[in-house]
């Protein structure tokens, strides 16, 4: 069964979009039941909510936007943004021939479905906003793949996180718990954007995404639930996953980010609430730094829940923000998981054992065969039925 239908045709882009799926063979049973649509926010404020045009009408079009700067950034954001949904599919695009209950083929088959969706989203933006230069980014996002999924591919994908591998349902829900948690974030700074089509694609995204991050909190809860991984084991994946999406929020001191914030794109994570509370004026220099601790706050809660559920005394923490960065001001620097500087030689040696070892997967591959390593949980009654409910809560009457 094709992945597309019921889709509103734009262009050839849509037979991209079937090479790219038969090209990296997924899959996805149950997509018959998938409503595969760009959506868009009917019920978004019409008026800028922050930079420095703030008050002023949302822009609908590209040529309403005063400048190519502008424009050439706004192109970014959404090639950005599309590349990192199609890329977590080639990721995941295995699991489905090995599941260990019925429960997890939903959840990952909802969230390939959904990830393609919003690829697709970004590239209807494209196609429809951004003439020639759109046409061809929006081909592009087709044509990179993620670099431990494809090792042969000629072009990587765009950030870090997107190129590693997913190889296992651990992997799996760790990925969904931190690094769609990232992408959480990228869709509330993206929420109040100046320019309405991006804004308005944002609600309904964020609406999907918070059944990934819930299936990887609630995955990553069956897992310690159940007993059968080994706390260490479990810590080496948080410290890949965690380190990871820590690195998506960019570098310090970003002036990518700073333009992003001035001319309305890009807002602060807590936006909304930071205007309550009067904070007007961000220091525009420490806007990534700003989102990636309030990200860190969230992740270090969701692993002190865990721990409730952990008997013994080895418990789960969280890798320090320095530890295996590649991106920002701690970036290639050689600190251990507790923050702690070591000698290059040193770290050398010691981050192989900091992060999921050949022995891991050797020893979570044994204990995979019995599908209760992960705790069950039933379908929900209607398993398509909350497309309806977003189309519904977005589209306005
Ligand atoms: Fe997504
Ligand atoms: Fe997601």
């Amino acid at each position: 069964m094709e992945i597309i239908r019921n889709i509103q045709k734009f262009d050839d882009w849509m037979d991209y979009l079937k090479d790219w799926q038969s090209d990296i063979g997924v899959k996805i049973e149950d997509s018959e039941n998938f409503i595969m649509t760009p959506i868009y926010d009917n019920t978004i404020p019409p008026e800028i909510e922050f930079g420095d045009f703030k008050g002023q009408p949302k822009w609908d079009r590209i040529t309403q936007i005063p400048t190519q700067n502008m424009r050439d950034s706004l192109l970014a954001l959404t090639f950005v943004q599309g590349d990192t949904e199609f890329a977590s599919v080639e990721q995941q695009r295995r699991l489905l021939e090995n599941v260990p209950h019925d429960y997890d083929r939903y959840a990952a088959v909802r969230i390939m479905l959904e990830e393609i969706r919003h690829g697709l989203q970004m590239c209807h933006i494209l196609v429809e906003h951004f003439g020639t230069s759109g046409k061809v980014e929006a081909r592009k996002l087709l044509e990179r793949r993620a670099r431990e999924a494809f090792p042969e591919a000629k072009n990587p994908r765009l950030l870090g996180a997107f190129n590693e591998a997913v190889d296992n349902w651990l992997d799996f829900y760790a990925y969904t718990c931190f690094v769609d948690r990232d992408g959480k974030f990228q869709l509330g700074m993206l929420k109040p954007c100046g320019f309405s089509p991006l804004a308005r694609s944002a609600g309904p995204m964020l609406r999907e995404e918070a059944f990934h991050l819930g299936s990887g909190n609630d995955g990553l809860t069956r897992i310690v639930k159940a007993g059968q991984v080994p706390v260490a084991i479990l810590q080496r994946f948080f410290n890949k996953w965690i380190s990871c999406a820590m690195d998506l929020f960019g570098k310090d001191e970003s002036s990518t980010a700073e333009w992003g914030y001035v001319w309305g794109f890009k807002a602060r994570f807590d936006e909304e609430q930071q205007r309550k509370d009067g904070n007007l004026d961000p220091d525009r220099k420490e806007l990534n730094h700003h989102n990636r601790m309030l990200y860190h706050v969230e992740v270090a809660d969701i692993v002190k829940r865990l721990n409730s559920f952990i008997p013994g005394e080895e418990k789960l923490f969280m890798p320090h923000e320095k530890f295996h960065r590649a991106i920002g001001r701690y970036a290639n620097q050689p600190y251990d998981v507790h923050g702690n500087l070591m000698e290059q030689a040193e770290y050398d040696k010691y981050i192989k054992t900091a992060l999921p070892t050949p022995q891991d997967y050797a020893l979570l591959k044994d204990i995979f065969k019995n599908p209760n390593w992960i705790a069950d949980r039933a379908l929900p009654k209607d398993l398509w039925g909350y497309q309806e409910n977003i189309r519904k809560a977005t589209l306005g009457k």
